[in-house]
């Protein structure tokens, strides 16, 4: 599908037109060009829209006749408009022109024209029709091969335009970037929906190189007995009981020769989690194929980063392997070793996302320099009691990489919430055996399981971020089918692209 910018005479054309209305305004608003408020006055005086907040109409006019199709999508009171206001209304808008078959749409943006400059709403426009435009359907044969025959029922185009043409086609790179940072969310969408059967932790190694190929950042691959030697027991831990051998993935990308400040940015990589021996039962091993989630959002913020060119230096690195059952699987009870040197009793096997953890940070400080730690991970069931599934809780030990964090959130819409890193929780992973105990009780689930990353971090800065909830959606919204969401890959774009301005 492609994403244009065109000029007014595009109306002439538009066979399904979509427009945004604000309460209030009406449709005949004189910022309308007044070819499109004749289209209006001749065909949708009969019942007005009235522009409310997550409302829609559709109105069909006969064949041949253009528009055919007119989409009213309602923005809400103009004073409470926000950028999320625009996205979830150009998305519902969208899935309507879908269900209607429709193969082009054309999107007037001229009641935003005075409100909000371009420059913040393009970006914003591109990330929202290009992630609404995703699905996953290779594994659907039937659906694929009516896609193909039917191509002409299927989105191709999108075209944008507005009431001032000269100023909004000056403005092509602001598309451009909404629509690569949509992409970068749909590279961590498909990682993340791909079966465990398909992405191991060799397959997900060679996706990782595949971006680095295609966006420019290098990426290299270190395999078992290359990670043995360089001691990360914990991760191998985990890792033991699958036949798919672990791999060590390191991407790099530096953006900034200027600055000796190199971010350690490590995404969990557990390309499925049976639990091990503490065996999740049925219902919560389903979606496990989910639990590299943190490596997607970290491969595709890292080709939204690597394509925009942002000055900044990244060391990436993803623990990849897989929690199963075997005759040599860890054992609840196991003491193991780790990187750092420190000793862990492994107290429970379904608490092994921050095993691996542990060790790629410690391997992103020893052996890669990183000078800040970012981790991102589907760490625990309890981030999702706490926040559900629309909010990302963090555990931050630096308030100005927590308020550039929050920055980003607004800017890629999407949400967090800081939790205290609250260090005497740490009492609650005390081993009686070893250094520490990698799960503790119920309680602060969330708090804790971040304090043991942090145990990691040599006190470099540190910013920790727990999707499990919002990794994944068992919901179909308008921006997002069933499945991975990509959460963490537009914030981590964002928080970067806010560093290198
Ligand atoms: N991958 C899970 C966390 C998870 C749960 C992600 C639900 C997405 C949805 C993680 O490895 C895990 O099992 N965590 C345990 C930790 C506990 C044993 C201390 C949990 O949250 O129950
Ligand atoms: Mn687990
Ligand atoms: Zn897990």
């Amino acid at each position: 599908m492609n994403i244009s910018l065109k000029g007014l005479s595009i109306l002439q054309e538009a066979k399904a037109l979509l427009l945004p209305v604000f309460e209030k305004e009406g449709i005949h608003g004189e910022s309308y060009p007044s070819n499109l408020t004749e289209i209006l006055e001749k065909k949708a005086t009969r019942k007005p829209f009235e522009g409310k907040k997550d409302t829609l109409s559709l109105l069909s006019f006969y064949e041949g006749e253009l528009p055919e199709t007119l989409i009213l999508v309602g923005l809400g009171k103009k004073e409470d408009f926000s950028l999320e206001i625009l996205s979830s209304s150009l998305a519902k808008g969208f899935q309507k022109a879908k269900t209607e078959k429709a193969s082009s749409l054309t999107v007037d943006l001229s009641v935003l024209e005075e409100l909000f400059p371009f420059e913040k709403i393009l970006p914003v426009v591109g990330k929202t029709f290009t992630l609404a435009n995703y699905e996953f359907i290779k594994f659907q044969r039937e659906k694929e091969a009516e896609n193909r025959k039917n191509s002409t029922e299927v989105m191709q185009e999108i075209y944008l335009f507005s009431k001032d043409e000269e100023q909004l086609l000056l403005l092509e790179s602001f598309l451009a970037e909404g629509i690569h940072e949509g992409l970068s969310i749909c590279i961590a969408r498909d990682l993340v929906n791909e079966p465990a059967n398909v992405l191991n932790p060799s397959t997900l190694a060679r996706a990782a190189q595949q971006q680095g190929e295609l966006f420019g950042f290098s990426v290299s691959v270190k395999n078992e007995k290359e990670v043995e030697d360089l001691g990360l027991e914990a991760f191998l831990s985990v890792g033991r009981g699958s036949k798919n051998s672990p791999k060590l993935i390191v991407m790099k990308y530096q953006g900034n020769d200027e600055s000796d400040e190199i971010y350690g940015l490590v995404g969990k990589g557990l390309t499925f989690d049976s639990g091990g021996y503490s065996i999740k039962p049925t219902d919560g091993m389903l979606t496990m194929k989910m639990d590299m989630g943190g490596s997607a959002a970290v491969i595709g913020a890292m080709a939204a980063i690597a394509k925009q060119g942002l000055k900044v230096n990244i060391t990436a690195v993803v623990a990849a392997c897989e929690n199963m059952i075997s005759g040599d699987a860890f054992r609840p009870g196991d003491v193991i070793g780790s990187m750092a040197g420190k000793t862990i009793e492994i107290t429970n096997t379904d608490a092994e996302g921050r095993l691996t953890l542990a060790d790629a940070v410690t391997y992103a400080i020893e052996k890669e320099g990183a000078t800040r730690i970012i981790d991102i991970a589907t760490l625990t069931g309890a981030a999702l009691v706490a926040m559900g599934k629309d909010i990302t809780p963090y555990l931050c030990t630096d308030d100005e990489m927590a308020q550039n964090l929050e920055k980003a959130a607004e800017h890629s819409l999407e949400k967090v919430w800081r939790l205290p890193a609250e260090k005497s929780y740490l009492e609650l992973l005390k081993s009686d055996i070893a250094d520490i105990k990698n799960s503790g009780p119920r309680l602060a689930g969330t708090i804790t399981a971040g304090l043991f990353v942090q145990s990691f971090t040599k006190d470099l800065p540190w910013l920790h971020l727990d999707i499990a909830g919002t990794a994944w959606t068992d919901k179909k919204k308008d921006l997002c089918p069933v499945g991975g969401t990509g959460a963490g890959a537009g914030l981590l774009y964002h928080y970067f692209k806010l560093l290198s301005l």
